[in-house]
């Protein structure tokens, strides 16, 4: 991965934070991008000469558009994108409002699909390259009150295998990665009496899985390691999809 420049997005914080921070250590240059551009800055900042904060609003096709020309422009060249940008809203279909389901879609999904639009031009021209999406288990099975997220992140998996397809002959890969439950700024909401009772019941394996875990995984599948490994969707949940857990 030595030199190889990656677009990550959602790099201010959490898994997009430690796949930029475990890229880097790859010697790879790193595209930390978000919304947030202070939080990028800081995270670009913590690596050094080898990233670049840009902010950027991944729902949005300009900003996706600039943020991609820019990186161009910096790094000479694109050799792969880790989509970790997403909201997680909480509701069922007769609770969520119109406008909070078309923002979750569009944060959650349709991302995915600007930044394989503009990013796959960019990694044809260098030969090939890696699509990571940063989905979640959610999106294979749903679960109780997440309908808009539950309903994106499945789109995102099947995203990723579409594009797995369509693409393959140039080289470019694309593989989904599902997490289960992360200790994250996303879940900071979570009380944490109420997270270890969740985790107790339905997570097999005790502990939590770290974003720097979920990074581990994203080095190993954006390295020629994983040269044959396209259209897939890799779970790291402790073995909640395993099936039913009695404990
Ligand atoms: N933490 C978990 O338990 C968990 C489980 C399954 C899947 N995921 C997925 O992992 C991904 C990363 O989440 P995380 O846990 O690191 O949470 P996080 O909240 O720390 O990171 C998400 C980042 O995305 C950014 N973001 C949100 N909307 C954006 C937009 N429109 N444009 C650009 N950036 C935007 C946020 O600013 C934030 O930095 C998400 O897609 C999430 O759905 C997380």
């Amino acid at each position: 991965m030595q030199d190889k420049v990656f677009f990550i997005t959602g790099g201010g914080s959490g898994i997009g934070r430690a796949c930029a921070l475990a890229f880097a250590a790859q010697r790879a240059r790193v595209v930390v991008a978000g919304r947030t551009f202070a939080k990028c800055q800081a995270v670009a900042h913590e690596i050094g000469p080898a990233a670049l904060a840009i902010a950027c609003d991944t729902s949005h096709s300009d900003d996706v558009q600039r943020a991609l020309e820019d990186t161009v422009a910096h790094f000479g060249g694109l050799d792969g994108i880790v989509h970790s940008a997403g909201i997680s809203p909480v509701g069922r279909v007769t609770e969520i409002s119109e406008a909070d389901w078309h923002t979750c879609l569009a944060i959650d999904l349709t991302s995915g699909f600007l930044l394989a639009k503009y990013g796959i031009p960019r990694l044809q021209a260098r030969g090939g390259g890696v699509i990571l999406n940063v989905a979640g288990t959610f999106g294979i099975r749903a679960a109780t009150g997440k309908a808009a997220y539950a309903a994106a992140k499945a789109g995102l998996i099947n995203l990723s295998r579409a594009i797995a397809l369509d693409y393959a002959r140039d080289n470019v890969r694309c593989n989904a990665i599902c997490p289960g439950y992360v200790d994250t700024p996303l879940n900071d909401g979570f009380d944490p009496a109420a997270r270890d009772a969740f985790l107790d019941r339905y997570q097999p394996l005790r502990g939590l899985v770290t974003a720097s875990e979920v990074a581990a995984l994203a080095v190993y599948l954006a390295s020629d390691a994983a040269r044959m490994v396209t259209g897939q969707v890799f779970v790291i949940d402790g073995g909640q999809q395993a099936g039913l857990f009695v404990p």
